[in-house]
């Protein structure tokens, strides 16, 4: 087996050398791309070691220091570096390099895919480009000059502003490019291919019109349009909230369909995933609309978030990611609802972000030990990055939150920073003092609370008492008290008490007084998720009603009614039999009728998830909690049947629109949907709403429900779906999800037969992400099947994509890492899985990372 090493935070030095500007000519070629690559290199301070250069995945041809062609024997070539000793102050660096972009199935460095070549740096793709000082600190202004086939490769894009053009003998043709600003390798990009092309501007506060430029796929202009509005949209609202203006004259965004995120944030010259820049009424929902928003503006926002200050290491990913991940939320919500959009975001922490807290892999947001830095893209860093920095948000205010931004530009504009700047930006300009704060950074791990409270009815007080927990996390981390933001209302059934506020829980335990307090309250805790925690105290039902009706905020409103739900699948995970009360149902009856938006009620009628559920508790038995979902959701189903069935009917219509409201409909309308496929009438409910549908998100609606009750329908809709949507790869890829959650006890044996479907492709990361992710992450009752063999599947599609991806298969690894969390049977049969794929000869660095840390 190969041996890889760990990287850590606290070995950072400054590089040896610096690389000024880098002029790049790059003649394209399937096999045998030529890379020539002329640096202006100097030493920093006066030393004599050698410059050690990253590379690997190509061939060297040569190397040339000004003038002189070095021979062999003046350098040291290995598997990942290029060593140069005996170096003056001051050079000029040539290297020439020769690589292979049709046999990059791992989608990193210079890859074709699709007649389309194109580039991943980020995090560490340039060194299979060129030898290189492959770190975010050391930056480079970038000439970059491509040469390729005219008719095929009419379009030559790089970073920058384009300098030259022209033509070349054998109809070859070059473009040149050329970025001032300065930056990291892993911001460099290059696309070349055949487009159609959606041309705006947009004219920035100052005056200066900026050239927009959308290119996409032959004959996908039609579904183009989104995206150019969505970006317009954002560079808006980014001078509008942080005052930030975009800075080359020409902004440009390609859309491929191999890609292994969801886009990258390269200077200039965006690179996107088709899946969030593609979307038309007819093949996109309403989330895929709402989605391609967000990394449009994700993307956009990291200009200022990510390029113009960026990252001094990896390890501090976070400063850009979590960062970038708040402003995209911040900008989601006030292009949406507010509490909705917070309700998503919280979704995914509370589900996802909590199972890896919880799992082999917790790390810091800041993490400080790194084996491959690819396996670091994580929930951590993004979502609970972003809830870091929401916290910060929320302790200091909005307009010192701003002051904290505009000090970090003035103070970093042009630098490679890390996170402890970042926060010393926030201090000093809100004159705050942030240093306990700081242990978000280096603290892995879910803190829990512990609160209880003591009403006394002589002296009209109330007190709430808050104990912090830190449950030990996979990494064995030494555990601080964190400083903890908490959103207090405190509520009372006649609804006349408006006290409560921000408590700052610093200590172990803590006690808050309140005065002037005439009826018992209930606290509503932790308003709108105001820090990543798991919370405990003991609501009782009528407590939870109380919140459900009175809370003054939505988001509080919406979480009481989690926690009712929650609390009534825990008991019937251990007692299927137990008996369900009314109040359940009259809770979801005031729901219905109360005039909140349909957006806002379709989330508040929905159940905690499985994983949800299986973060919060432990030695989940999968069956068990499958059930008890489903239990629940069947007595509510029938309790409620005449109130869904009013609701789903006063929701058809035949018009399609798209504004909030509309969405809001749809959302809830299907919603009802889903409750009213337990009961009898189901599959004609199904059948006609997936015929009359004139819209995706209905069309999916209506398959999705007929697989999870796994209707009679079913395999009718799905050829049906099949037949009408052929060709059209995203929406295929709905299709293949579709297939891997259905609810049956053959399914293995149907996604196994799809990976010859004519339309799947195990090399293109969405198809595998879209067949083998969605039954891995989705069917968690087949996926965990006693007989192991949604297990055995897994391995089988690991072992083939850690020799074509690696990158895609370290995600889809995450379900069978986290065995952790189940009952010790199925750990035992998930074990035996990870131990196979640890004994492959092959094993990729990323896997071998998450095995290792699993199997300790
Ligand atoms: N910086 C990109 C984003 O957040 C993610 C790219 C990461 N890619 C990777 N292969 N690790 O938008
Ligand atoms: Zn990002």
């Amino acid at each position: 087996m190969t041996e890889f090493s760990p990287r850590y935070l606290k070995d950072y030095q400054v590089p040896d050398y610096k690389i000024t500007t880098v002029n790049l000519t790059i003649e394209l070629d399937d096999t045998k791309t030529v890379v020539t690559n002329v640096m202006e290199v100097s030493k920093v301070g006066v030393h004599q070691r050698a410059l050690t250069l990253d590379g690997e995945h190509m061939q060297l041809m040569s190397v040339m220091v000004n003038k002189d062609k070095l021979t062999a024997s003046q350098y040291q070539l290995n598997e990942s570096t290029l060593t140069i000793a005996d170096l003056p102050e001051q050079f000029t660096l040539t290297i020439t390099t020769q690589i292979n972009p049709v046999a990059n199935t791992a989608l990193e460095g210079l890859y074709k895919s699709a007649d389309v070549y194109c580039t991943q740096c980020e995090a560490e793709g340039f060194r299979r480009i060129t030898y290189f000082l492959d770190r975010p600190d050391v930056m480079a202004v970038y000439t970059t000059k491509i040469i390729a086939d005219k008719t095929s490769f009419p379009f030559l894009l790089a970073n920058g502003n384009k300098v030259e053009q022209g033509d070349l003998s054998n109809n070859m043709h070059f473009v040149t490019w050329h970025d001032p600003f300065p930056k990291p390798c892993y911001l460099f990009a290059l696309v070349a291919g055949d487009f159609d092309l959606l041309e705006d501007s947009f004219t920035t506060k100052s005056g200066r019109v900026v050239k927009l430029e959308l290119f996409v796929d032959k004959g996908n202009l039609s579904r183009s349009e989104h995206a150019m509005v969505s970006l317009k949209k954002s560079m808006l609202w980014d001078e509008q909230q942080f005052n930030l203006e975009y800075d080359l004259d020409i902004y440009m965004i390609v859309a491929v369909d191999f890609f292994n995120m969801g886009a990258m944030e390269n200077k200039g010259l965006n690179v996107f995933n088709s899946k969030f820049v593609l979307a038309d009424d007819l093949s996109a929902t309403d989330d895929d609309f709402f989605n391609v928003e967000a990394v449009i503006a994700h993307e956009y926002f990291h200009n200022w978030t990510g390029n113009r200050v960026t990252c001094r290491d990896w390890f501090q990913l976070s400063l850009k990611e979590g960062l970038t991940v708040f402003r995209d939320q911040q900008f989601s919500a006030d292009m949406h609802s507010s509490t909705v959009t917070r309700i998503k975001n919280v979704k995914i922490v509370r589900a996802q972000q909590f199972a890896e807290d919880a799992g082999p892999m917790a790390h810091p947001i800041r993490p400080e030990k790194v084996m491959e830095m690819n396996n670091f893209y994580t929930l951590t860093v993004y979502e609970k990055g972003s809830e870091v920095i929401r916290m910060m948000h929320t302790i200091l205010g909005d307009d010192a939150f701003k002051a904290g931004i505009k000090l970090y530009f003035e103070r970093h504009d042009g630098q490679a920073v890390t996170c402890d700047d970042f926060v010393a930006a926030m201090s000093d300009a809100s004159n705050t003092d942030l240093s306990q704060f700081k242990y978000w950074y280096s603290q892995s791990g879910t803190p829990e609370l512990s609160v209880s409270d003591e009403y006394d009815a002589k002296s009209n007080t109330y007190q709430l008492t808050i104990e912090q927990n830190h449950p030990e996390t996979h990494d064995k981390q030494e555990k601080h008290n964190l400083h903890i933001p908490i959103n207090v209302e405190l509520i009372t059934s006649d609804n006349n008490l408006n006290q409560g506020g921000l408590l700052h829980s610093k200590q172990k335990t803590q006690t808050w007084t309140f005065e002037n307090v005439f009826t018992k309250p209930v606290p509503a805790l932790l308003g709108n998720f105001s820090a990543p925690v798991k919370l405990n105290y003991q609501y009782n039902d009528q407590d939870l009603n109380v919140l459900m009706v009175n809370a003054s905020d939505e988001f509080n409103r919406w979480d009481a009614g989690q926690k009712l739900f929650a609390g009534y699948i825990k008991q019937l995970v251990n007692n299927a039999e137990l008996e369900l009360p009314m109040q359940i149902a009259e809770a979801l009856a005031q729901v219905l009728n109360s005039d909140a938006d349909n957006a806002f009620k379709a989330e508040q009628l929905v159940l905690p998830s499985f994983d949800e559920m299986a973060a919060a508790i432990d030695e989940v038995n999968p069956g068990a909690l499958v059930r008890a979902i489903s239990i629940l959701k069947r007595f509510i189903a029938e309790q409620l049947q005449s109130k869904f069935i009013a609701t789903y009917q006063s929701l058809c219509t035949n018009e399609f629109a798209k504004d909030g409201a509309a969405i809001g409909n749809r959302a809830l309308k299907n919603v009802c949907l889903d409750y009213l496929a337990l009961l009898d009438g189901a599959n004609e409910l199904v059948l006609n709403q997936f015929n009359q549908a004139n819209n995706m998100t209905d069309q999916l609606a209506a398959i999705k429900t007929a697989a999870l009750n796994d209707l009679i329908c079913f395999e009718d809709v799905m050829v049906e779906f099949a037949r009408q949507w052929q060709g059209n790869t995203l929406v295929m890829d709905k299709w293949f999800s579709i297939n891997a959650m259905h609810n049956n006890e053959n399914v293995v044996q149907r996604i196994t037969g799809l990976l010859t479907h004519p339309e799947f492709s195990i090399d293109n990361p969405n198809r595998a992400r879209a067949l083998i992710g969605a039954f891995a992450f989705y069917n968690s009752h087949y996926f965990h099947n006693k007989d192991a063999s949604g297990y055995k599947f897994l391995f089988e599609q690991l072992t083939k994509l850690n020799a074509i991806n690696p990158q895609v298969a370290s995600r889809l690894i995450t379900p069978l890492i986290q065995f952790k969390s189940f009952d010790n049977n199925h750990q035992q049969l998930m074990k035996v899985e990870l131990e196979k794929l640890s004994q492959l000869d092959n094993l990729s660095r990323d896997l071998l990372e998450k095995l290792t840390a699993a199997l300790q």
